[in-house]
């Protein structure tokens, strides 16, 4: 076994984008890609030498493979040890979890999250630092600056590692761990939650079901779910993680898991349902006849978490990303707490939580989340909802009714145009912003604009800047249309309008969505001049 040290690189857009470096796998794939991004991925952090990472992923195609590349790369780098999850599986909460509990000072996530896994599809690696959260922009940057004079990797030289035994081993003088991609994490979700509360709910005969969409979630949503709380065998459906995901979309929304969906708005509806992403770090909520939006899900679960023992003493305070809805923000104000508003991307939350600011972190994206990790964490979301029903023994309906009853109910939806052009939606936004100083005042589809700027946000921890986070524009009366391109698309470009309209009238807090959005999608349209993109529709709806 040797070092050996290949010449290669540097390769074109290594950038990390919202959420790691996103690309087609047969990108990844092309001789010494994945290898220069690991080394500069070191070279960024001053080295791997004698440091500890956590490796994983979500079992998408060229997941192993790519494990044990990274495993030679650290080996010859030096690090003294790396934790794997079994068979190179670990959701990207459990990373989380496993960096700060042991210590370590990073962690590699093989993932593109909820987009498609397969050869033809998408792959993903995504850097955490020691906090258990996704690297800062600081050092995502330096990685990209790496990435740029690259020319060599350095790699040990051996067999493939057998990653499905759990235990101790080894590569030159860097020991490899290789953990029950479960245990760790079940073991703190049950300090947080009373699962003896919960196992009277579900043997009271409450029905459950949860989709784990082919992806990883599927053996931690069996051991706990079906293991430990006793839901009935058959809760958990796809639970066998696949390399493409049952040929699917792991992206829990009403598009991706219109069967689940579709379940609990007909007659054999269970009591609870809810669904996961590839990754695990996202969540669905939905009840009889209902379908809980993420920002609502923030709101209910800000309210209503000191049921459950790991926040009994109440919040510090709730953050949310800029284009999830106001409805946290009410929520925070009649409890007395702070609430702070992000830009996009999980990585804004590490540190206000990490300064004690906030308790729990949302984003409309379908992420929900505490200071138990430095991630959003999909499955944690579904046992806040279970502890909290089994407290209350309400419906998931009646919860939310009486949630709009108390604070009003913020109609929320999202309208993405996907794979258009670049330019196209360059100009579309450069557009917008030209206009931006003029649109106060003026009115469209009978809503008047009282405000509008292009979204920055200044870290109240550490004082960085973060410019140009998306369009906003605020109507009279507490309606509200964001505009802003995704981060973590690889095909063109996807424009995302995020449409909001507060209603606090208790005879219409029951009407359906789009309607009740009608003229703030109107005015959005105008304001946009959306058709010049070509489309009548957007892809998709949130
Ligand atoms: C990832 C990040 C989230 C973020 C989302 C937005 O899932 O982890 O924090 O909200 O991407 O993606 P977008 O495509 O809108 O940039
Ligand atoms: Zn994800």
């Amino acid at each position: 076994m040797t070092v050996r040290t290949l010449q290669a690189g540097p390769f074109e857009g290594q950038k990390p984008g919202t959420s790691g470096l996103r690309k087609k796998t047969r990108v990844f794939m092309e001789p010494g890609y994945l290898e220069c991004f690991v080394q500069a991925i070191f070279n960024s952090i001053g080295g791997a030498k004698d440091k500890t990472f956590v490796v994983g992923g979500d079992g998408r195609y060229f997941n192993r493979e790519a494990v044990q590349i990274i495993l030679k790369i650290a080996a010859a780098n030096g690090a003294a040890k790396v934790i794997v999850g079994q068979d190179g599986l670990l959701s990207t909460p459990a990373v989380s979890n496993l960096i700060r509990q042991r210590n370590a000072d990073g962690g590699l996530v093989l993932s593109a999250s909820h987009n498609p896994g397969g050869i033809d599809e998408d792959f993903g690696l995504k850097y955490n630092v020691s906090n258990g959260g996704p690297a800062p922009e600081a050092i995502t940057e330096e990685i990209f600056s790496q990435t740029k004079t690259i020319d060599s990797y350095r790699i040990f030289e051996a067999s493939d590692l057998d990653l499905s035994t759990l235990g101790m081993k080894g590569i030159g003088s860097t020991t490899v761990e290789i953990v029950d991609p479960v245990a760790d994490y079940a073991a703190l979700m049950e300090q947080l939650f009373d699962f003896a509360k919960v196992r009277d709910l579900f043997e009271s005969g409450f029905t459950m079901r949860f989709d784990a969409m082919h992806a990883v979630t599927g053996p931690y949503a069996k051991a706990i779910l079906e293991g430990e709380l006793g839901a009935a065998a058959g809760t958990v459906l796809n639970a066998q993680p696949s390399v493409d995901f049952g040929g699917g979309h792991p992206d829990p929304n009403p598009v991706w898991a219109k069967q689940l969906v579709d379940l609990v708005m007909s007659a054999d509806a269970p009591d609870f349902a809810a669904a996961s992403d590839g990754d695990g770090d996202r969540n669905m909520i939905l009840g009889k006849g209902i379908y809980v939006t993420p920002s609502d899900s923030l709101a209910v679960l800000a309210a209503n978490a000191h049921l459950a023992p790991g926040y009994a003493k109440g919040l510090a305070g709730v953050a949310r990303s800029m284009p999830t809805s106001t409805a946290a923000d009410r929520v925070a104000e009649a409890l007395g707490i702070d609430h702070y508003e992000t830009p996009t991307g999980w990585k804004f939350f590490g540190n206000l939580l990490d300064a004690g600011m906030v308790t729990l972190c949302g984003e409309e994206s379908a992420g929900t989340g505490s200071n138990h990790v430095r991630e959003k964490d999909g499955l944690w979301a579904v046992l806040l909802w279970l502890n909290i029903l089994a407290e209350t023994r309400q419906s998931v309906k009646d919860i939310m009714a009486s949630h709009w009853k108390r604070f009003g109910r913020n109609y929320y939806s999202r309208h993405d145009y996907e794979a258009i052009p670049a330019e196209d939606a360059n100009a579309l936004m450069d557009g917008l912003r030209g206009k931006l100083p003029d649109l106060p005042g003026k009115s469209f589809s009978g809503l008047t604009i009282s405000s509008c700027d292009d979204f920055a946000y200044l870290d109240p921890v550490d004082g960085s800047r973060s410019l140009r986070q998306g369009i906003r524009i605020l109507f009279e009366g507490g309606a509200r249309a964001v505009f802003r391109l995704s981060g973590t698309g690889t095909v063109g470009a996807t424009l995302r309008i995020y449409l909001e309209n507060l209603e606090t009238e208790e005879s219409k807090l029951f009407r359906d969505t789009q309607d009740a959005l009608a003229s703030v999608i109107q005015a959005a349209r105008e304001i946009s001049e959306l058709e010049r993109l070509g489309r009548s529709e957007p892809n998709v709806i949130t």
